[in-house]
């Protein structure tokens, strides 16, 4: 049995007042517990109040990205290790946000993956296919190529214990979603391809949906066989709605 895991990328949003509004409210609504595992990912700079404010809370810790390098002079760069000494449980890596904008490519993103495991962090590690992609019919091919790309480097050992988040880019702060049967393709694609190396690891691996998941479609995304619960960007903002996928998840 997989656990559903629910994580809010708060991307590059939030301040002190409003995270610490924002936390107060998901404390409350999660006094009375919750089955599926929470984690919040807010930026670096947050991360230590944010820690604070989870503290004792179902919530896990999160950061949206790493440095592939572990130390040294790499101005800007944030380490595994650094995150790990705030409290981080989980990381992003290779949002379609890093991939499109900052060119960080199959390599580097699997550098990154292989940074996180290196300093006990758990990858939330993205993939996902462009909407001309999609329109082509390449879309099994362009997950197929981000995902060997990690397991190439690090074996598919390092999946065990990591997490996938399939999100077509096309859905990403679009307001469309892909349809349950859409994602579910595609989620039990990347659990066969994980299994034509190692069946264990690909039953007991997290695959969660990211994009445009509110919570009016959450319910039937998460009861697809292969969504193990949501990557979730804006709508994990607001501390209702981010509640109410999260219980979709349960
Ligand atoms: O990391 C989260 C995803 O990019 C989804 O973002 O829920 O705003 O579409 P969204």
């Amino acid at each position: 049995m997989r656990q559903p895991l629910v994580a809010g990328n708060w991307k590059m949003n939030g301040s002190l007042k409003a995270n610490e509004a924002l936390l107060g409210d998901l404390r409350k609504a999660l006094s009375g517990g919750i089955k599926a595992e929470v984690a919040v990912c807010p930026p670096f700079v947050y991360l230590p109040q944010v820690a604070g404010l989870i503290d004792g809370q179902p919530m896990a810790l999160g950061a949206q990205d790493l440095s592939d390098q572990d130390a040294g002079a790499f101005t800007g760069e944030v380490s595994g290790t650094m995150l790990k000494d705030l409290g981080c449980e989980y990381v992003i890596v290779g949002h379609s946000e890093r991939r499109s904008l900052y060119g960080e490519g199959d390599e580097f993103t699997a550098r990154k993956f292989a940074a996180a495991r290196r300093h006990g962090l758990k990858p939330i590690l993205c993939v996902g296919e462009l909407l001309e992609e999609r329109e082509s019919g390449v879309t099994e091919q362009v997950v197929a190529r981000q995902l060997d790309a990690v397991m190439d480097l690090e074996g598919v050992s390092a999946l065990a214990d990591a997490v996938i988040a399939y999100e077509p880019v096309w859905a990403i702060g679009t307001g469309k979603t892909a349809s349950p049967e859409q994602a579910q393709a595609v989620h039990a694609f990347i659990r066969a391809r994980v299994a034509e190396r190692d069946a264990q690891v690909a039953e007991g691996l997290r695959i969660l949906y990211g994009g445009s998941v509110k919570a009016d479609n959450a319910a039937e995304l998460f009861s697809q066989p292969d969504i193990d619960g949501g990557l979730i960007g804006g709508a994990s903002l607001k501390a209702d709605d981010f509640m109410a996928i999260c219980r979709a998840a349960e």
